[in-house]
Formats: C-alpha cells, sequence, structure tokens
C-alpha cells in the first residue's frame, strides 16, 4: 500500500516557514509583503481560489487585497490597472486570476506585470529564467510538487519522470524544474496525441498526472514501487453530497495506491502546496524590492 504524501502536512511546514521570515523582516523594520489579486467576472471557482490566497496571506503576516471588476470591463482598462499596481511601492506582488472573460487577450496582459512583481511566474521572463536556470520566481504548482518530492525525501536525480499533460501552467514548467541542476530527474513530456502514453507512464519512476481527466491514470499504466502525483481537479457528479458532486483526481486513486510507493490524495495533495509557494514568491518579492 503506498504511503501518502500529505499536502495539507507539508504546506503548513511551508507556511510557517515564511511566517517566521516574515516577522523577521517586520522586526528589521521592514513592511510586511503585499500582494493584490485581480479578479475578473464571476466564476465560483476562480472566487473561491482567490478568498483561499488571501487568508493563506494574512495567516502568515502578508497582506493582501483583492480588486473585484465586473466581467464587462474592457482590456484597455485591466492594462490601466495593471500599469497602476506596477508603479505602486506597496504592492510587492501582482495575481492575476485566471481565466480571464473572453474579450480580454490573457498574453497581453500577463506580458503587462512587471516581472519583479510576477508572483505567478507567467511572464515570459520569469519562464525564459526557468527554463535557463536563473534563480526568480517559482511557477506554483510544479514547485509545489518538487516541495512535496523534496520533503517525504523522495529522490529525483537520475530517475525518469513521466509527465502527462503540456500545459504552461504544470506540464512545460514542471517539465523544466525537475531538469534543473540539483534536481536532475530525467523527463518525459506526455499529452492527449501520445500515441503510446501508457507505456511510457510505466517506464515512470515518478509519475504526474495533469492532464484533467478523471480517473485517466490506471493502475496498469503504473510500474511497482512508482511514486505517483496527481494534480488533477476534476468534479464528477455524486448524488450523495449535498453540493451535488465530488472532487477526484487523474488518478484511479483506489487501485493505483495498491501499485505506487507514494501518492497524493486529491483533495489535500498538490492543491495546498500551490498557495505555500505562491506565499514564498510574495516573501521573495517583497526581499527583492527592499
Ligand atoms: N487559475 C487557475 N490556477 C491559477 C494560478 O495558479 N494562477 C492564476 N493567476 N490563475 C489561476
Amino acid at each position: 500500500m503506498a504511503e501518502l504524501i500529505d499536502g495539507k502536512v507539508l504546506s503548513a511546514q511551508i507556511r510557517s516557514e515564511v511566517r517566521t521570515e516574515v516577522e523577521n523582516r517586520i522586526k528589521s523594520g521592514k513592511r510586511a509583503p503585499f500582494l493584490t489579486v485581480v479578479l475578473i467576472g464571476e466564476d465560483p471557482a476562480s472566487a473561491s481560489y482567490v478568498k483561499g490566497k488571501a487568508a493563506a496571506s494574512a495567516e502568515v503576516g502578508i497582506g493582501s487585497d483583492t480588486l473585484t471588476f465586473d466581467a464587462s470591463i474592457s482590456e484597455k482598462e485591466v492594462l490601466d490597472v495593471i500599469s497602476r499596481l506596477n508603479a505602486d511601492q506597496k504592492v510587492d506582488g501582482i495575481l492575476v486570476q485566471l481565466p480571464l472573460p473572453a474579450h480580454i487577450d490573457e498574453r497581453k496582459v500577463i506580458n503587462a506585470i512587471d516581472p519583479a512583481k510576477d508572483v505567478d511566474c507567467f511572464h515570459p521572463q520569469s519562464v525564459g529564467n526557468l527554463v535557463i536556470g536563473i534563480d526568480g520566481f517559482q511557477p506554483a504548482t510544479p514547485a509545489g510538487i518538487v516541495e512535496m518530492l523534496q520533503r517525504s525525501q523522495i529522490p529525483t536525480a537520475g530517475k525518469h519522470c513521466v509527465i502527462i499533460g503540456r500545459s504552461n501552467i504544470v506540464g512545460k514548467p514542471l517539465a523544466n524544474l525537475m531538469l534543473k541542476k540539483g534536481i536532475d530527474s530525467t523527463v518525459t513530456v506526455c499529452h492527449s496525441r501520445t500515441p503510446n502514453l501508457p507505456e511510457i507512464a510505466r517506464q515512470a519512476d515518478i509519475l504526474v498526472a495533469a492532464i484533467g481527466r478523471a480517473n485517466f491514470v490506471t493502475a496498469d499504466m503504473v510500474k511497482k514501487g512508482a511514486v505517483v502525483i496527481d494534480v488533477g481537479i476534476n468534479r464528477v457528479e455524486d448524488a450523495t453530497r449535498e453540493r451535488g458532486y465530488r472532487l477526484v483526481g487523474d488518478v484511479d486513486f483506489e487501485a493505483v495506491s495498491k501499485i505506487a510507493s507514494f501518492i497524493t490524495p486529491v483533495p489535500g495533495g498538490v492543491g495546498p502546496m500551490t498557495i505555500a509557494v505562491l506565499l514564498q514568491n510574495t516573501l521573495k518579492a517583497s526581499n527583492k524590492q527592499d
């Protein structure tokens, strides 16, 4: 039976480390780090994520502010907001919650964020630094996964890490992090057009599922003793639940946990780690602005 990697416990460790560093900053006469979140439109999932980010910030002593705009806001107005936040010395980190309404070009908005305040690590300059291996902001979900592996003493050097999914938020940045000197994995990225995906997945020492399909990774796709990281958050109908659905990952947890050596649950796995990395990035941003 696989050992559970508990994202709630590990993210609490990171949050406690950030809290200590924030306290030390304040003791030395510096101000608390400050994060501004921009939320556009009425998407309930986005609203809930943003609430979580604000609450986690407050808990570690990071100040935060959420600017909420109607979905009808123009692209020009959003760019003006970003420009104002870039110029505001009290704002260390800027996070524009995605997705944006269809009439706003996501790329234009991300590109407008000052890279020194890009705590999401979505700006092309941040992504470029990540690819080259220059230290800077960490992409939240990929860095959260690396924290999970390292804090669980799971070796990565020379291990074959197979990532299922090639998104800009998870698959691509994770591939770059796992390749970094010091982490040193051999990396394969599979996606929806990979014909022999199960065969490749079976070669993984570390298998990361980030494809966004419930129960996509089945037991026959996992090598005995592999480490399985489940990034998926999928809603499946469940009439026994009050809200009518439950959250499941991309991995058939029940069957795969009998084969893997370590596995992350959903919820309570990768999810809580991403907010912890956002807090680390906001602290880093404030240390850079001093
Ligand atoms: N929407 C879903 N995940 C994320 C994230 O990590 N950052 C932002 N800004 N929006 C998201």
